[in-house]
């Protein structure tokens, strides 16, 4: 029976030895210690035995049980330490790496220009103002010095809503409202969203404008020439050329439109300047009385100027966009590009 119990061991350790796994672990387990395992049904033979040498087998015995759990165990442990290794090598992070890329955004075109717009005047000292984009009469026509039936009112092309109200097709509005609640002096400028029924190459029907003005008690049209031919120099070339020509807007007198050189030829003449070698690039004046009366200033004390600027005009020239559309469309491939 000693002989029994030995070869058992031996042929348990061996088993043991090449097994490879747990399933087969397990197994082997189940085959030699389990309940109708191999040693088992040795120790049941034990009955048979001499009283005397029952012990000596029975320790015997014992002693193999607890050789071959040990064994087992220790396989097993060694299994689940490899396994929770393999476990932290797959989870680690290496936090050398570079970062997944999250694709971003991108500035809208007419965005930067208002941007670089607004800055350049907060350089000259303006304080910035917005109005409703949803105006009245009185505030988009009448307070600007165009009555009800006045022929300029024909100049913008209105989207009403009932009689009284609109969609403002200028940032001129802005004037009168922040007239009315403040005194001179006032250098102010408002950029904004304007509307007209107006849809082509050049054209849509939504746009952005930023209004300028600047009123005190001795403002001259030299101040205007000034300030715009900075603006101007900034926003595109310091050498830039730029001229006023005489023009006419119902909330300023004199008035003048500004053209700059044209950016796209030098001057040359292109398709762009319709070979003339200027663009119109603002329209200005001196702040019309009927103005100054409408919002209750003396136009005996105070005087001022104003001027209005389109913003997609200037992305156009300044990237070189050639239809206005493309600024409303969305598409990634134009936006990405700046
Ligand atoms: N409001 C005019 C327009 O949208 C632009 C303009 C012209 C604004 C002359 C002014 C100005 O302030 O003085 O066509």
């Amino acid at each position: 029976m000693r002989e029994n119990l030995l070869k058992l061991k031996e042929s348990a350790l061996q088993e043991l030895s090449c097994a490879a796994g747990k399933e087969k672990i397990l197994d082997i387990k189940t085959r030699y210690l389990g309940r109708k395992g191999e040693l088992s049904s040795v120790i049941k033979e034990m009955g048979k035995l001499l009283p005397e040498d029952r012990p000596v087998i029975g320790d015997i015995a014992n002693s193999i049980k607890a050789e071959i759990e040990q064994k087992i165990n220790s396989l097993l442990n060694k299994i689940h330490e490899e396994e929770q290794f393999a476990r932290i090598a797959a989870e680690s992070v290496d936090v050398t790496l570079p970062g997944r890329h999250l694709p971003s955004g991108h500035i809208h075109p007419v965005t930067l220009v208002m941007d670089e717009v607004k800055e350049i005047f907060i350089g000259m000292g303006f304080d910035i103002a917005e109005g409703p984009e949803i105006e009245t009469d009185y505030y988009n026509f009448e307070a600007l010095n165009m009555p009800k039936d006045h022929p300029a009112r024909d100049m913008q092309d209105t989207f009403y809503i009932g009689n009284n109200f609109l969609l403002r097709t200028h940032t001129s509005p802005v004037q009168i409202r922040v007239m009315e609640k403040n005194k001179p002096p006032l250098r102010v400028i408002a950029p904004g969203t304007v509307y007209r029924r107006d849809s082509d190459i050049t054209h849509t029907p939504m746009f952005h404008q930023v209004e300028g003005f600047m009123v005190d008690e001795e403002i001259t049209f030299g101040d205007l020439k000034g300030i715009l031919t900075l603006f101007l120099h900034k926003i595109f070339f310091e050498d830039t050329r730029v001229r006023f020509r005489p023009s006419f807007f119902p909330f300023t007198e004199p008035s003048a439109e500004v053209d700059i050189q044209c950016v796209i030829c030098g001057g040359r003449g292109c398709r762009v300047c319709k070979m003339s070698g200027w663009l119109e690039i603002l329209g200005a004046g001196m702040i019309h009385p009927n103005v100054f009366k409408a919002v209750n200033y003396d136009p005996e004390k105070v005087s001022g100027f104003a001027f209005g600027l389109g913003m997609e005009r200037i992305a156009m020239l300044k990237f070189g966009i050639d239809d206005i559309r493309l600024f409303f469309e969305n598409d990634v491939r134009f936006l990405r590009q700046f």
